[in-house]
């Protein structure tokens, strides 16, 4: 069975993480300095803080920005739950706007129109790697003085005109959850624009605490518990080490992809390929929209007869505006028709560094055998 991703832990990782274990230091302490500071650099020396999730850093983000209750924070609604759930968290309201239908991401024109008096910030989303236009965003946000949290949960390593992803911007939140293109099992960074906000940042971090000489301890704003252990950031440090290779083999890989379905080009049933872009994204997933009308199947029994196949898919993700939680506060179906139509199609296929090259033929090979027997 071929998963749609899994992690790749080298040997030296395992011994790392036994030499961290053994050294008598295992929550957070020299590892994470150290997973802080090599990503710092990797940001072009952009203050980072490192968390236990990418959750928590988009929530802490928010915060820093100064968001809160009677705020509005504009996002898309066809992401990971998370993205829209730390604007509630904070006290804020999710404005969403709909998705451009071919990129997946959301649609910069409707945003502009969503602006209202109460909108503080923009939280876009870069869906599997593929970044929203910085260019248009930012102009955007300085028309309006919006701050900007980038959701770059799966983006890190993604290129805007030959800069990297969290070395330009405002505030930029990224996810090392297991299946992102680097992991420190779980975890999260949150790159920032000066040490004021980097020092708010560890506040949040951890329940308000401020140091200071040698005993010193003082709290004057509400944190949390969502420090990164010397264990996890270690992993963390690892793959950052091996990310250039990771990224060459997922770009080889999508390129696979298209070559194989250039192929079988008149028997996809009208199949929506991503965007091949091979300047700015890191190819964290290679997504596939079925065309409903060409299917006499939904989704799930697609997915079904592919595991059947011995491949296994993915869903990223719902869309978020349909969960009982968003319909309760308002929203129903037919508020953003495209993302309910990817949230109901869009499929994820195997894409990880330790695929083999005939992997993809396989999966190619087992989704268009797939649509021609539920084809209408
Ligand atoms: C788009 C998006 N936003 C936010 C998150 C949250 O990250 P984490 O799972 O590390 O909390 C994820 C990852 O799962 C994600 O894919």
């Amino acid at each position: 069975m071929l998963p749609f991703t899994r992690p790749t832990i080298d040997e030296a990782t395992i011994a790392a993480v036994g030499e961290v274990l053994r050294s008598g230091w295992i929550t957070s302490g020299p590892q994470v300095k150290a997973f802080e500071a090599e990503l710092s650099d990797y940001f072009g020396q952009r203050p980072v803080r490192v968390f236990n999730s990418g959750t928590c850093t988009m929530e802490i983000a928010l915060r820093i920005a100064g968001i809160g209750a009677g705020d509005e924070v504009i996002t898309t609604p066809l992401s990971w739950v998370a993205t829209a759930n730390v604007i509630l968290e904070t006290g804020a309201r999710p404005v969403f706007a709909d998705i451009d239908l071919a990129t997946r991401n959301i649609d910069l024109e409707k945003v502009e129109r969503a602006v209202t008096k109460a909108t503080r910030a923009v939280l876009p989303v870069d869906l599997s790697g593929l970044p929203v236009d910085r260019t248009r965003l930012y102009q955007l946000a300085a028309s309006h003085h919006l701050r900007v949290v980038e959701d770059a949960a799966q983006s890190f390593g993604s290129l805007w005109q030959g800069r990297l992803i969290g070395s330009i911007g405002d505030l930029v939140s990224i996810s090392f959850h297991a299946n992102k293109n680097i992991t420190s099992i779980e975890g999260g960074c949150l790159v920032m624009n000066d040490d004021a906000e980097a020092r708010l940042a560890e506040q949040y971090r951890l329940q308000g605490v401020v140091r200071s000489g040698r005993d010193g301890m003082d709290v004057d704003l509400v944190g949390g518990k969502y420090n990164l252990t010397d264990v996890a950031a270690c992993v963390g440090r690892a793959q950052l080490k091996q990310f250039r290779a990771f990224r060459e083999r997922r770009l080889a890989l999508a390129r696979m992809y298209f070559e194989a379905f250039a192929a079988y080009r008149q028997r996809l049933y009208g199949l929506g390929l991503p965007v091949a872009d091979f300047e700015n994204t890191n190819w964290h997933m290679f997504q596939v929209v079925l065309n409903e009308a060409q299917l006499r199947a939904p989704r799930a029994e697609i997915m079904a007869a592919m595991e059947a196949r011995g491949i296994m898919t993915g869903v990223h993700y719902p869309a978020i505006h349909l969960f009982t939680l968003y319909r309760r506060l308002g929203w129903k179906e037919g508020d953003f028709p495209n993302a309910e139509y990817v949230g109901r199609n869009t499929l994820t296929l195997p894409l990880f560094p330790g695929m083999k090259d005939d992997d993809v033929g396989r999966v190619v090979e087992a989704l268009v055998a797939t649509l021609a027997e539920f084809a209408r």
